[in-house]
């Protein structure tokens, strides 16, 4: 009797313990679509075409070249002569009212030779404002715009895209075409931009200005965030190459000044209602070294009445249970993870693993090597980690998933694709992840993103009694 009591007993919490299992259980997509091969686009291909004329300016890009979103840094390259590195620009089209002037410069990797790269800050800009910008030289100018985001405010809506590892394939290719059709704003990316490091001698050189050649169809109409990936440290001693990020520093200007950093591989910036951090995995980020007391500074700055999303970027995913790139992301978990829970960030983007990945809210702060408690735990002050280092380069996809999938891994997929994140107001944001799917964009995972800060019960209280007296006040003023 008390022997079938037992059994019972067992086998109701086994069920019980099943049903919680399978409740907060990630899901694994078992799609598998058809992809194209792995290989870059041949350099002759129309997807790299070089603007016709003398010394016709090439690989536009843009990035916000200030805290604020008042100025853009603009570079391109000219390949015959240095020209002049100016810029026209205005709020109407074919009527240039304003000049800057930048600067030009250029490299050599191996025995490549880079063209004349130029980047001319524009500055002084009004917000949410189109402009236009001219750059070249008679028949050989060329003409762009770009719209300025919203003046800082918490409920400034905006998209953001998140695209990481883009490489130049003809997978690459149909995801910046499917972005470029989301009506996203802004590019954050997650590092690992052309792969050009995949090639030997000049030829690093020549992949890198086919890239910026690729990238300029979105990049020159609208800012990319830049971060940097292992792919841009480029440290060749065989061919007597070594300083690291050579080719990426010269090319892809980021504004770390005017967040008070030292290295342009690590900063932030502030766009509409997002307070972006960007973190570099390969420059030193333990305690005592300049990342590290920086980002210490930028936490304490961040200012969730004005800016109430917090966004990281990384290349290393913190959180990733495939088995390419396993656990790399632990020394940085080590160091910034408490950081993260303390300041309520709400989303860390990462790349470097081919595939998309979203985690649930966990953190493993309490873990020290001494005491027991070694595996994350849910935890509602931590961030979303989601990786997106699915962009299409030539490595191919990072197919083989950890089994079981850990309780942190909310949902994941294999399959090359892109994310948008469109905040609506201070206290939700749409969030969508986009595989690319036979030429179709489809919207693969999608989930309403609450606000971290904003979210608290006391602070949503606050928040009625303002819009209430807002309203109240627009009654009176009518
Ligand atoms: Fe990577």
């Amino acid at each position: 009797m008390r022997r079938s009591w037992l059994l019972q007993l067992i086998l109701t919490s086994f069920l019980l313990l099943s049903y919680v299992n399978n409740g907060i259980a990630g899901l694994t997509s078992t799609f598998i679509r058809s992809e194209w091969p792995s290989i870059d686009i041949p350099i002759d291909n129309e997807a790299f075409v070089v603007p016709k004329g003398h010394n016709a300016p090439q690989q536009v890009h843009i990035t916000q070249g200030d805290y604020d979103g008042k100025a853009v840094i603009i570079s391109w390259v000219t390949t015959d002569e240095p020209g002049i590195s100016k810029v026209q620009y205005g709020t109407s089209e074919n009527k240039y009212e304003f000049t800057a002037e930048g600067t030009v410069r250029n490299y050599t990797f191996y025995k490549y030779k880079s063209g004349y790269i130029h980047h001319c800050l524009v500055d002084g800009l009004e917000h949410d404002t189109k402009y236009y910008y001219k750059i070249g030289t008679g028949e050989s100018s060329r003409e762009f715009w770009f719209q300025t985001p919203p003046k800082i405010n918490p409920d400034a809506s905006y998209k953001f895209g998140i695209i990481g590892d883009l490489g130049q394939t003809y997978n690459s290719l149909s995801t910046l075409k499917h972005y470029m059709q989301s009506g996203g704003q802004t590019v954050l990316f997650v590092g690992d931009l052309s792969y050009a490091d995949r090639y030997s001698y000049n030829d690093v050189g020549i992949r890198w200005d086919s890239w910026g050649r690729f990238a300029e169809r979105s990049a020159a109409y609208q800012p990319w965030i830049w971060s940097a990936g292992n792919h841009e440290i480029e440290y060749m001693p065989y061919m007597g190459e070594v300083v690291p990020f050579k080719s990426y520093l010269q090319r892809y200007p980021t504004p770390h000044l005017a967040s008070k950093s030292s290295s342009p591989l690590w900063y932030a910036i502030r766009r509409a209602s997002a307070h972006i951090i960007v973190l570099s995995s390969y420059s030193p980020f333990v305690k005592y070294t300049p990342q590290y007391k920086w980002l210490a500074e930028e936490l304490k700055k961040v200012d969730r009445e004005k800016t109430p999303w917090l966004i990281v970027l990384m290349h290393v995913p913190i959180y990733n249970s495939n088995e390419a790139h396993f656990m790399e992301g632990e020394s940085m978990r080590a160091v910034f993870e408490s950081w993260f829970v303390h300041y309520k960030v709400d989303v860390i983007f990462a790349g470097h693993v081919h595939a998309y990945e979203r985690s649930y809210r966990i953190s493993n702060i309490h873990y020290n090597i001494s005491n027991g408690d070694h595996y994350p735990i849910p935890d509602k002050f931590a961030p979303v980690y989601i990786t997106v280092g699915d962009g299409g380069n030539q490595e191919g996809l990072a197919g083989r998933f950890q089994d079981p999938q850990p309780d942190y891994s909310a949902f994941r997929e294999a399959s090359y694709g892109h994310s948008t994140l469109e905040i609506k107001n201070r206290t939700h944001a749409l969030y969508h992840w986009n595989r690319n799917d036979d030429g179709k964009k489809v919207a693969t995972d999608s989930f309403i993103l609450h606000n971290q800060y904003w979210g608290s019960s006391h602070r949503r209280r606050k928040l009625k009694k303002h819009y209430l007296s807002s309203v109240v006040e627009q009654i009176v003023t009518y």
